[in-house]
């Protein structure tokens, strides 16, 4: 059976890893979860005082780069790889509204993305994977079998990253996480390197009105007739 490339893209808390995890599982690819490599160069950034409330000291940044080395880790309890930063595991801190707050600026930094899409496309390079993000079917895997591109309305994706974050213990508020939802989306969308655009040829999925289960079915029997045609 040959594996094919799956790119999924789209807005902040659209499901997107949720169901790129599952669908890795199902057909026994590799699951890349590229905002994780973002979030861990702002995390990376914001301990060693190169991003602060209102100053991004991007050159000292670009000059550090060499220092930072992400890694993923599979973690047989959770059935995904987990992300390591210098050899420390990150996978939670870097999910925190803080590092949210920042990460978009970072994100617009062509070194930052040229060391991590080269990373990324690494990963991916004997195809059987499944990986997430703002780029990946546009600049990352142009040449996937699949690409998706996932929507759901700003106000409903907010409540989804608010339920998360409150259940995980973090003290958030709903504004603040929807502010942080409609500026990442801004920021991502307009940024001059890689914008966040659908590829002419990915299949938009706007699951405001699915549950976890009907998303995965929909997106998994697309990912079922892509590895048949190309077989
Ligand atoms: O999970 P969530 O949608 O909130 O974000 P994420 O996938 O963890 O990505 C965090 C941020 O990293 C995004 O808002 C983008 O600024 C950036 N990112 C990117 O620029 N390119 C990617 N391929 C993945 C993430
Ligand atoms: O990776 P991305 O930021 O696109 O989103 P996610 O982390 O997979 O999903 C954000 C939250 O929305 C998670 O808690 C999902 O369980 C939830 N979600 C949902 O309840 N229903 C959906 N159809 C999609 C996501």
């Amino acid at each position: 059976m040959n594996k094919i490339t799956i790119a999924i893209d789209g807005f902040s808390s659209t499901g997107k890893s949720t169901v790129a995890k599952r669908l890795a599982k199902a057909l026994g690819y590799i699951y890349v979860d590229s905002g994780a490599m973002y979030r861990a160069v702002t995390l990376y950034a914001m301990q060693n005082d190169l991003i602060k409330k209102d100053c991004f000291d991007k050159q000292q940044l670009i000059a550090q780069l060499k220092d930072i080395k992400i890694s993923f880790k599979f973690n047989e309890e959770l059935g995904f790889a987990e992300v390591y930063l210098n050899g420390q595991n990150v996978e939670k801190t870097i999910r925190t509204l803080e590092v949210s707050q920042f990460v978009s600026q970072v994100a617009t930094v062509s070194e930052v993305r040229e060391q991590l899409v080269f990373q990324q496309q690494n990963l991916g390079k004997d195809k059987g994977v499944v990986m997430d993000g703002r780029d990946i079917g546009t600049v990352v895997f142009p040449e996937a079998k699949l690409k998706l591109f996932m929507t759901a309305s700003a106000e409903q994706r907010a409540q989804r990253r608010y339920d998360e974050l409150i259940e995980r213990g973090d003290d958030v508020k709903f504004d603040d996480v929807l502010k942080n939802v409609q500026s990442r989306d801004h920021i991502d969308s307009t940024r001059e390197d890689s914008p966040l655009m659908k590829a002419e040829d990915a299949i938009e999925v706007d699951n405001s009105n699915l549950n976890l289960d009907e998303q995965f079915e929909l997106i998994y029997n697309l990912a079922k007739d892509k590895i048949s045609e190309s077989n």
